[in-house]
């Protein structure tokens, strides 16, 4: 068997190694590094140019997007429409015809050029809301290898979704999949909802019928590498990485709060900053004793929506700064910038608190891994959005709804004060979740699945 893995965004190791700020790509290297086989997607270019790129036993296949591509099927139909709706965001969905035909051609596209690149033996495991289409695709094509689908964001209710226009064309070309794998059991309820009721399918149970062919839903949380990045943290505290001895240079002894998002509103940056704000206005006697530090590298920052973000993140921190603050301290530092997985996990490591809470959240990476950095002996508390995946297996968080400002601000006082024993109670039951439920055992069990799955060899509609 040959693994060809499908996503918008492909990174070929050494070259975009520190830039990666997706969840779904750190994922996916380190899977693709254990098979071999075949990375197929978009090189992150606007140009002509379509290349290969070997590296150990994978070959990369990437190619650019015209600007009008780019424009349509990536900025437009992708995050403008699928992304915010997805996240339950009606209010800032914002779809053009133009967008979807730009979003179907590339699909298109892919399809082609991928066609020619498949194996009799080859399985196929195509990645997230851009690609939705691209099984039916190639089924028209004439491929008939097994192919999985996993959405890595959430998976809203019909209601919400047959807003979206051509939604129900959309969902039905799902059925071209084998094997279809969500974050939870709620995005699983929610999708097959959305087949029966946008597109008539019949449901048995986990599969779903549609015309001739037959589909199994499933909800495989992601994890991520427990040990690898338990290991950075603990030699971060070692060799003081650059970033964190400058850190503890301007702390000090200051408690630190930490937040680590793309800007991203689905992130519920902004409200997080007003939370903390209000923290501080409720417990008067804590200024001067902690701060929060906002890691928030730009994301899609052509889009509209995100622009729009960077500056309201900026006007907050800046208002709840002058309120606040005093000439020897700064409550609220944003830093718009990425950082390697090493740095963070010193951030994590000296945080006292993880606060993160995304308004809606596939997944949420960077919960796992803000437990995974902690000293055993002596660790941080996770302050967690139930709505974010995560939520569903981590239950020993502190877990807050993030639209109530003055729930998360005494989450904050709580994780604060809570006792050491506390928090290695809920340490120890947080960290045996995230290890028992890793990255390998999310790859193995979606691959399980995919491969032993019946294929349905009926034609898509
Ligand atoms: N990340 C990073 N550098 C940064 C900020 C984030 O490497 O400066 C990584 C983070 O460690 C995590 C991923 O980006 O692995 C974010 O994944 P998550 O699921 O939390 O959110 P997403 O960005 O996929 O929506
Ligand atoms: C989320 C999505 C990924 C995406 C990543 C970064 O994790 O699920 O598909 O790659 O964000 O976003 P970007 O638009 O920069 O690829």
């Amino acid at each position: 068997m040959r693994l060809v893995v499908v996503s918008n965004r492909v990174t070929i190791p050494d070259r975009y190694e520190k830039a990666t700020a997706g969840g779904l790509a750190v994922a996916l290297r380190e899977a693709l590094e254990k098979y071999g086989g075949l990375w197929f997607g978009w090189s992150g270019a606007v140009g002509e140019d379509t290349r290969q790129v070997q590296r150990g036993n994978v070959t990369y296949a990437v190619t650019d997007l015209t600007e009008a591509e780019r424009q349509s099927y990536y900025l437009g139909f992708s995050n403008r429409a699928l992304w915010p709706i997805m996240h339950y965001r009606l209010g800032l969905t914002e779809f053009q015809r133009s967008d979807y035909m730009g979003y179907l051609g590339v699909n298109r596209r892919f399809a082609r050029a991928l066609a020619g690149l498949i194996q009799p033996d080859d399985v196929i495991w195509i990645h997230d809301y851009h690609l939705i289409p691209l099984a039916a695709e190639l089924r028209r094509r004439g491929v008939t290898n097994r192919i999985g689908y996993f959405h890595h964001i959430p998976w809203p209710s019909a209601d919400v979704l047959g807003a979206l226009p051509f939604s129900a064309t959309l969902v039905r070309t799902l059925a071209a999949y084998d094997l279809i794998g969500m974050q939870t059991e709620l995005d699983v309820r929610n999708l097959i909802g959305g087949l029966v009721d946008l597109c008539g399918a019949r449901q048995e149970g986990r599969r779903v019928r549609l015309g001739a062919r037959e589909t199994l839903m499933q909800a495989f949380p992601i994890g991520i590498d427990v040990e690898a990045f338990r290991r950075l943290a603990a030699a971060s505290v070692r060799r003081a990485v650059t970033p964190l001895r400058a850190t503890r240079e301007s702390l000090g002894e200051r408690k630190l709060v930490i937040g680590v998002d793309r800007l991203d509103y689905s992130k519920g940056i902004v409200q997080r900053l007003e939370a903390f704000g209000q923290f501080l206005l409720s417990h008067p006697e804590q200024r001067g004793n902690v701060s929060l530090l906002q890691i928030a590298p730009p994301s899609r920052s052509d889009v509209p929506e995100y622009a729009e973000l960077d500056r309201m993140s900026d006007e907050v921190a800046g208002r709840l700064n002058a309120q606040l603050g005093e000439f020897d301290w700064t409550p609220i530092r944003v830093v718009k910038k990425a950082y390697s997985r090493t740095a963070l996990a010193g951030f994590y490591r000296r945080a006292q608190v993880g606060l993160v809470t995304p308004m809606r959240d596939g997944m949420n990476l960077v919960a796992k891994e803000y437990v995974a950095a902690q000293d055993p002996a002596d660790p941080g508390v996770l302050v967690l959005s139930r709505f974010a995946g995560a939520a569903q297996q981590m239950g020993e968080a502190l877990i807050v709804n993030p639209y109530d400002t003055h729930e998360v601000a005494e989450a904050i006082r709580t994780a604060l004060a809570m006792p050491k024993s506390e928090r290695i109670r809920r340490f120890e039951q947080l960290y045996h979740v995230i290890e028992t439920t890793d990255i390998d055992w999310w790859r193995r069990r979606y691959l399980e699945a995919l491969t032993g799955v019946p294929l349905s060899t009926g034609a898509v509609e």
